[in-house]
């Protein structure tokens, strides 16, 4: 979530059921008018409400809060009016829902950058693994895949440095790690792990220009890892 708050002390807090739209079943939610707000024109359109408090509103710099809620795909929910990019302005009024540009997929790092001296919206889409920056009408100018497989893809960064000329992107390579190594989390054969690495690409061509991977650099037993029984091990 991204937005401009002017004074550190002057906080917006967001009181809201829509947190619960990402981490439990949206469904007993979408329906509801006083959750999501509907519109006879767009019934596509079920962006979540926001409860928004003001403590001391005088003392907020204006702005528009960036949402991209996320859902866990299920079959039995045909459509996601709520899940993707949606602006709203600072009293909750919904701006602007990308829900149906980007077929109901889970957007990811959405927010504003300056790109190529235009300050764009920029956002990952998930489901199609790409990075895409919109321009003033919303309209995609740019729409960049990296990684030779989606599934390498971490969705939570996209970055535009180096005056536009590159791209900063975090991959996520599975790999199996040697026996060794697996056995100081206490995995007797190659664990399974998600290596994490940087890359930074050229903007134009999306050639790989630099990479630093977490693969031995970091140990595993200082990484997270979940046992998943005793055939698979990840960290
Ligand atoms: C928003 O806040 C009002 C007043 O506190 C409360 O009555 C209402 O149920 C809240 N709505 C949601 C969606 O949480
Ligand atoms: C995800 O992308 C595939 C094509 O790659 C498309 O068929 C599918 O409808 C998309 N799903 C969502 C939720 O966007
Ligand atoms: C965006 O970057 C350009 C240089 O590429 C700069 O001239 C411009 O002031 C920047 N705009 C904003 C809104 O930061
Ligand atoms: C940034 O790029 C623009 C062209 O997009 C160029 O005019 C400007 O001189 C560059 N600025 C710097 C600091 O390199
Ligand atoms: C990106 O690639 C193009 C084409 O090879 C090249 O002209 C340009 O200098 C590269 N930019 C950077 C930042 O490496
Ligand atoms: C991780 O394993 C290495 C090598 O076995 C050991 O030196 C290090 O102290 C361990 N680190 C932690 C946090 O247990």
């Amino acid at each position: 979530m991204y937005a401009h708050a002017g004074h550190p002390s002057a906080a917006v807090v967001l009181v809201t059921s829509a947190l619960f739209f990402t981490t439990t079943q949206a469904g007993e939610y979408h329906d509801e008018p006083d959750k999501v707000f509907s519109f006879k024109s767009r019934p596509d359109i079920r962006a979540p409400k926001w409860n928004v408090t003001f403590h001391d509103e005088i003392r907020l710099s204006p702005g528009y809060w960036f949402v991209a809620p996320y859902e866990k795909y299920v079959d039995d929910l045909d459509t996601y009016g709520w899940v993707g990019p949606h602006i709203y302005d600072g009293h909750g009024d919904l701006v602007w829902s990308g829900n149906n540009q980007f077929d109901g997929a889970n957007i990811m790092d959405f927010r504003l950058q300056n790109v190529s001296g235009v300050e764009s919206l920029t956002l990952v889409d998930n489901n199609l693994s790409k990075g895409i920056v919109l321009n003033s009408q919303y309209e995609i100018v740019e729409s960049m895949q990296w990684g030779d497989d989606p599934i390498d893809i971490n969705d939570h960064e996209f970055q535009w440095v180096d005056n536009n000329t590159r791209n900063l992107v975090i991959n996520s390579a599975w790999t199996r790690a040697p026996v060794e190594a697996s056995r100081t989390v206490g995995f007797d054969g190659e664990c399974n792990t998600i290596f994490e690495s940087f890359k930074e690409l050229n903007a134009t061509t999306g050639e790989e220009t630099f990479r630093w991977d977490s693969y031995n650099h970091i140990r595993l037993n200082e990484s997270t890892h979940m046992n998943f029984g005793d055939t698979i091990d990840q960290a």
